[in-house]
């Protein structure tokens, strides 16, 4: 099972992806689950990860090839080892933030985007939990962290774009991308989530 934790920044998904794995570990055994996240997920990764969230870039595909390639030694390095093993996978942003951002928040086709995507051959998620959350909670969250990095610090428009290209993607495909809302306390939320994933394991 590969479950991936998608929103905009600031939406609480490392809060509750880490209380999934958790509970998972708990309730299957150790080693049963399995916490990652991109950009960035695989040891070596840390000078791209660096490199995709501090310079700023002029072409608009030359972040998407980043975070493809990103997502490409991500899958081979620890996604698909874990998922062959019976591990289910827990991670924070996936292809979904490659939609909603580069297509919502920097204006490429969803078609383009959809094509070189379909090129990368990495598995694809099972159950997707869309983290729906007002831009206003968000950002208030976001602005409370110290050092931002270049996409916190776009501000209220773009965000608003991205929620509404998740909010496309969660209707297009219903049965994989499952939406949450991600208001208010995280044990409200985090009982939300364990109800929208029944049947899952
Ligand atoms: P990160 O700081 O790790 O996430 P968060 O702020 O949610 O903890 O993510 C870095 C940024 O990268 C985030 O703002 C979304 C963006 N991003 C894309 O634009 N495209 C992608 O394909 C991915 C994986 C992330």
């Amino acid at each position: 099972m590969f479950i991936t934790f998608e929103g905009i920044d600031g939406c609480g998904k490392s809060t509750q992806a880490r209380r999934l794995v958790e509970f998972l570990l708990r309730e299957k055994g150790n080693g049963k689950a399995l916490w990652t996240r991109e950009p960035g997920g695989w040891t070596g990764s840390g000078n791209l990860r660096e490199l995709i969230l501090s310079q700023e870039f002029e072409h608009p595909w030359t972040e998407v090839f980043l975070f493809l390639a990103d997502r490409c030694e991500h899958a081979k390095k620890i996604i698909e080892p874990a998922l062959q093993e019976g591990v289910i996978v827990i991670c924070e942003r996936f292809d979904d933030s490659s939609r909603a951002y580069q297509v919502w928040g920097r204006g490429i086709e969803l078609e383009k985007i959809e094509r070189a995507l379909a090129l990368a051959e990495y598995p694809r998620p099972d159950r997707t939990i869309l983290l729906d959350v007002s831009v206003e909670t968000a950002m208030g969250r976001v602005l409370a962290r110290a050092n931002l990095d270049r996409y916190e610090k776009e501000g209220k428009s773009f965000l608003e774009r991205v929620i509404e290209g998740y909010r496309f993607l969660a209707a297009r495909e219903k049965s994989r991308i499952r939406p949450v809302n991600g208001e208010g306390k995280p044990d409200e939320v985090f009982a939300r989530i364990l109800d929208s994933l029944e049947g899952c394991f």
